[in-house]
């Protein structure tokens, strides 16, 4: 039997490799194995009934619910023939299923619940994008190139409802994507309520000055609800609670975890930092025992929740200096024969695991777990920092899988202009010099959506969509298929699926550019000039000159949301006559609104000549006066970080 299926596989991809290319009139994200295109159609409205085995039947409900609300569709569970027919055969591959689209029946064959989950939402893209209200006849032959095709949803800086999850996973599981990694706790907030610390969360999101961002957590029940909708959709939900640090909100509500004790006060991403206290004591103390009894406390809790073998507990970002000042961590310090503070946190790394382990799941951990060599092929790294490269080769070559979710391009909190689509589309997950045998050990990738300056659910989609899709392909599809026009073609086509998904897609021009890191050179001016600025340049290299090189896809990029006060000054070293002046930002997120556009003719008394626009625009005319200097000044504070990509003088 295994040969006989095996032999399906090649025989379908032999005939779509070996036929001639048909101008194939279906659009499918992410692009599939094959696709065989035959003559004849399935008329839509004959699509009423779906058979499939007892095991599978939840996600045949699901995919009936999802088909109603966007295609209107009316399909119902059925014991006898249906007209769509789910078969098991445990001879597949892992997530492979073969779909074929017949005149008179569609028909499904996978080895398990997610191979079945991807033929339907094959089928459901189909459908969404079928013409004259027929599906073309065909057979999809196909399965993923990466087990692990994820994103990240931080949910402690802007709180998401249940809802609003459920919207995201039906969205994530349209794209064949099979993780959501729930970011719950972080300075800002704890959102997890735990029985046996029934006070926790309602104080570790709790604001004195902002009641209408206060009370906001999830229930066992709220939790539990989600990762049922998740199993329907072939989405596992991933549970991060951030520990040893970015744990305020936590202390907020057990200062006895912390170093010093006192009063701890987590803060919504709204409130000023001059009035956020305590925002660098957010660790908690190594050196005090019922940490470790909390954390053993805390894995049991999710273990009951989310059935996911992975529980994500941080690691990223510790900084080790108030453990560094107290006795019980000193005393840790000296008794374990430590010789550098950070070994503070491998302590922790290598018990949290044995916690974990004990509950029979597997520990996930941000890069930095692994920095000194703490963590252990046992485990699972989502590597994050700069490209990734450095920390994967790390990993791997001590025989530790990571998820791959390297900041450039994986962060999709920054705007299109720094992480374009194109830029996702064009990103290989395993670095170049990757040994064959070390490979298999990168497990996929995964999108992350830090929230600060993240609110609406809109917003949530805008910075996803559709960066995601093209990180879908990514982790999905075989990389020599990759082919950016093709895919930028079928992108266009999907115009009109966001609106039956209702998703708040972002539609700007950032999306077919070529992208842009910083390579540390000296940057060339236009001309001779001086750019300055009190705003500091994001980490990376994205500095201010940037603004005036003449190239509108580099840019200067902030670290934080300018604030009122805030200025970046141009000063040509020789006056220029100017008839026009254009300010060009990240479109899509990171611009000003609250600013003015001011010139100079001496580079010392400055006139207003326009301000920007609500989105992010600033232009004026000039009748050919001759400028030394051109500043903007930031009139109020904002709630992104900024990227201007051009000061543009003609
Ligand atoms: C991270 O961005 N601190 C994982
Ligand atoms: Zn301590």
């Amino acid at each position: 039997m295994r040969n006989i299926i095996i032999g399906l596989f090649l025989f379908l991809f032999c005939l779509s490799a070996c036929s001639p290319p048909v101008k194939e009139p279906v659009a499918l994200i992410p692009l599939p194995d094959s696709v065989r295109i035959e003559s004849g159609s399935f008329p839509l409205e004959r699509l009423k009934t779906i058979q499939m085995p007892d095991e599978w039947k939840k996600v045949g409900e699901a995919f009936a619910e999802d088909l109603r609300k966007q295609a209107d569709l009316s399909l119902s569970l059925s014991e006898n023939i249906g007209d769509i027919r789910a078969e098991h055969n445990d001879e597949f591959p892992k997530e492979a299923y073969v779909l074929q689209i017949r005149k008179r029946q569609i028909t499904i064959e996978a080895g398990d619940k997610a191979g079945v989950h991807h033929a339907l939402a094959t089928l459901q893209q189909l459908v969404l994008n079928a013409s004259e209200g027929k599906l073309p006849c065909l057979t999809v032959q196909d399965q993923p190139r990466f087990g692990y095709r994820g994103v990240m949803l931080d949910c402690s800086r802007h709180f998401r409802t249940v809802d609003e999850l459920k919207e995201c996973i039906r969205q994530l599981s349209f794209f064949k994507l099979n993780v959501l990694h729930l970011h719950l706790t972080d300075n800002q907030a704890w959102r997890l309520a735990l029985d046996k610390y029934p006070d926790l969360a309602q104080k570790g999101s709790y604001y004195e000055d902002f009641p209408e961002l206060s009370g906001k957590y999830y229930t066992k029940e709220d939790l539990k609800e989600v990762v049922g909708y998740a199993e329907a959709r072939g989405v596992e939900i991933i549970p991060e609670v951030d520990l040893p640090g970015h744990s305020l909100a936590l202390l907020a509500g057990m200062p006895e975890l912390s170093c010093r004790g006192g009063v701890f006060e987590t803060y919504p991403e709204e409130r000023p930092y001059e009035k956020r206290k305590r925002m660098y004591e957010n660790m908690i103390c190594i050196g005090n025992p019922q940490c470790f009894a909390f954390v053993s406390d805390l894995v049991e809790a999710l273990a009951g929740i989310f059935p996911s073998p992975y529980i994500h507990l941080g690691g990223d970002e510790v900084s080790t200096s108030v453990w560094e000042t107290c006795p019980k961590c000193q005393a840790l310090y000296r008794k374990e024969g430590m010789t550098d503070y950070h070994q503070l946190q491998d302590y922790f790394t290598k018990r949290v695991r044995e916690i974990v382990r004990a509950k029979g799941k597997t520990m996930v951990g941000w890069d930095e777990i692994n920095t000194r060599g703490a963590a252990s092929e046992e485990d699972l790294l989502t590597v994050w920092r700069n490209d990734g490269i450095e920390q994967q080769k790390k990993a791997l070559d001590r025989g530790i899988p990571v998820v791959m979710c390297s900041k450039d391009p994986c962060y999709f909190d920054f705007g299109y202009a720094r992480n374009s689509t194109r830029k996702v589309y064009e990103w290989e997950p395993i670095a170049k010099d990757t040994p064959a045998e070390k490979r298999h050990l990168v497990k996929g990738g995964q999108g992350c959506l830090w929230t600060e300056f993240v609110v609406s659910q809109a917003e949530v989609e805008r910075m996803l969509y559709p960066r995601l899709c093209a990180l879908a392909e990514v982790l999905w599809s075989k990389p020599e298929k990759r082919d950016w026009a093709d895919f930028f073609h079928r992108l266009h086509i999907y115009n009109k699926v966001w609106e039956k998904l209702d998703i708040a897609y972002y539609p700007g021009d950032a999306l077919d550019e070529q992208w842009f890191l910083p390579a540390g050179d000296s940057i060339q001016l236009l001309q001779s000039a001086k750019v300055q600025t009190d705003m500091s340049a994001a980490w990376g290299g994205y500095e201010p000159e940037y603004v005036f090189d003449g190239d509108l896809n580099t840019f200067f990029s902030t670290s934080y949301a300018p604030q009122k006060g805030n200025y970046l000054m141009l000063t040509l070293d020789e006056p220029k006559e100017v008839h026009a002046i254009r300010v060009v930002c990240d479109d899509s997120k990171e611009y000003l609104s609250e600013a003015d556009l001011l010139i100079s003719a001496d580079g010392l008394h400055f006139r207003k000549v326009a301000s920007f626009t609500e989105d992010g625009k600033a232009e004026t005319e000039l009748k050919g006066e001759s400028i030394q200097a051109v500043k903007i000044e930031v009139t109020a504070p904002h709630f992104s970080r900024l990227t201007i990509r051009e000061i543009i003088l003609e």
